[in-house]
This record gives C-alpha cells, sequence and structure tokens, in this order.
C-alpha cells in the first residue's frame, strides 16, 4: 500500500446470515475496528439485511455494501433492487460484477457499466471487480481479460466519476478456494490496472483510486499482499464471516499495527 490511500476492506458475505446473525456479526467487527483511525472498513450483508445492518451502524465508522444493484431507478423489473433503494436502505457501497454474477448469472461487462453509472449517479461507489479463470490464465490472456472487464465496466465514465469508484482484482480461481494470488500475479495485474487508469483518465484520477486484491484472503496472506504498492486493501469473502479473522486481516495489512 502506498501513495497516501488509505487501505479499504469490504467483507463479502453473500448468501449467508439472517438478520440477526448480520446484526451480530456486523456490531462484532465495529467493536473490532473501531480504534482503528487509518483504514476503513465495510461489511457485505444480503439484501435482507442491509437496513437493519446499515441502522446498528450508522454512528460507527464501519460502513455498508450491498451485492448487487440493478441499473433502473423504479418500474416493471421484478426482482430487482435499484441504487436509490441501496441508498435509501443506508448502503455506501455495492459491489458489482462479482465473477459469481458473471459465471453463475451470465452478467455481461455491459450490464456492469450500466449498473456501476447508475449506482454513481446514486451517489454510490461501486466495487468493480474484474479477474480472469484459470482457463485464461493458463492460455496467458490474464492481462487482456482483466484489461477488456475493466474498459467493459468503465466505458463512458470521465475522471469524476472514478472518483466514485473501486476496482477490485479478484482471480476467478483463487475465489474461495483457498488459493490466493502470488504477490508477484497480484502485483502485475494491480500494476497493470493502474497503468490502464493512468493511459485512460490521467494520473491524478487513476492514483487516488483504490484497486484492492480478493480471492482467498487470510490472516496469514496478507500482509504479502497488501505490501505491494497498487493493492489498495481486499474484498474478503469466506474470512469476513469470521470476526476474528476479518480483524486480523485489517490490522495484519497495517505494518504500524505488526
Ligand atoms: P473469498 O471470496 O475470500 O472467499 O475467496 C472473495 C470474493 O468472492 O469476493
Amino acid at each position: 500500500m502506498a501513495s497516501g490511500r488509505r487501505p479499504f476492506f469490504c467483507g463479502n458475505w453473500k448468501l449467508n446470515g439472517s438478520i440477526a446473525e448480520s446484526l451480530a456479526l456486523a456490531t462484532d467487527v465495529r467493536n473490532g475496528v473501531a480504534t482503528l483511525r487509518d483504514v476503513d472498513v465495510a461489511v457485505g450483508p444480503s439484501f435482507t439485511a442491509l437496513y437493519a445492518v446499515a441502522k446498528r451502524l450508522e454512528d460507527g465508522p464501519v460502513t455498508v455494501a450491498a451485492q448487487d444493484c440493478f441499473w433502473e431507478e423504479k418500474g416493471a423489473f421484478t426482482g430487482e433492487v435499484s441504487p436509490a433503494q441501496l441508498v435509501d436502505a443506508g448502503c455506501k457501497h455495492v459491489i458489482l460484477g462479482h465473477s459469481e454474477r458473471r459465471q453463475l448469472f451470465g452478467e455481461l461487462d455491459a450490464a456492469v457499466n450500466l449498473k456501476a453509472r447508475a449506482a454513481i449517479r446514486a451517489g454510490l461507489t461501486p466495487i468493480i471487480c474484474v479477474g480472469e479463470t484459470l482457463a485464461e490464465r493458463d492460455a496467458g490472456e490474464t492481462i487482456g481479460r482483466v484489461q477488456a472487464q475493466l474498459d467493459g465496466a468503465l466505458a463512458d465514465m470521465d475522471d469524476t466519476a472514478l472518483e466514485r469508484v473501486v476496482i477490485a482484482y479478484e482471480p476467478v480461481w483463487a475465489i474461495g478456494t483457498g488459493r490466493n494470488a502470488t504477490p508477484a500475479q497480484a502485483g502485475e495485474a494491480h500494476a497493470h490496472i493502474r497503468s490502464r487508469l493512468r493511459q485512460w483518465f490521467g494520473g491524478p484520477a487513476a492514483d487516488q483510486c483504490h484497486v484492492i486484491y480478493g480471492g482467498s484472503v487470510k490472516p496469514d496472506n496478507i500482509r504479502d499482499l497488501s505490501a505491494l504498492p497498487d493493492v489498495d486493501g481486499a474484498l474478503v469473502g469466506g474470512a469476513s464471516l469470521d470476526v476474528r479473522s476479518f480483524f486480523d486481516i485489517v490490522t495484519r495489512s497495517r505494518p504500524a499495527a505488526v
């Protein structure tokens, strides 16, 4: 982590937790990180728990992320949730283009772009996920794939919009597998993302943009990953469901805390 960007950690709770369980976990996270002044922390419960968790956290430093949204504001779109509704429920962020949404629900870059732009218009910070599959990595297509996803997701955005965006590099083969990217692999992808952002949006906008890593982040691998200059925090799945391991990830990423 470098260049003045405040580290950002977001728990992605995926399809886990009742409202009561989500409240308990959110409260533990808030109490755990309450004294940390040099890091931003968010949690990502299921839709059904968003409002209750946001209410519980409203006075504290921990913010709330939804796991998806639609791009329209209202209308006949059964089952969808708008960015404005997420803001109304107390959310500050929304995770978009997660590989599970791309792989299981056929989400395309164009949809991620529409969602991200709608989220920004509503005042949310989209956390846009990009990352290659194992087949793409083995075929030497990692950088091309990541760049295509990035270009697709950020189409028609300017540097003012980029100020509201977080990019999460999440190699698909590392998600939920216990097999994280090595620092060299993560470093290469993050450096490429940063240089693409610079090329597109200019240095100042690119340099303030958070690019976080995701994929089997654990207390024992975060130190090496967060030491990389272009890694600005993490999107944490499985390990965020346990408050101790999530707290250890957040604190071990901070050189001052070890
Ligand atoms: P994981 O999930 O930490 O369980 O690998 C990360 C994610 O899906 O965002």
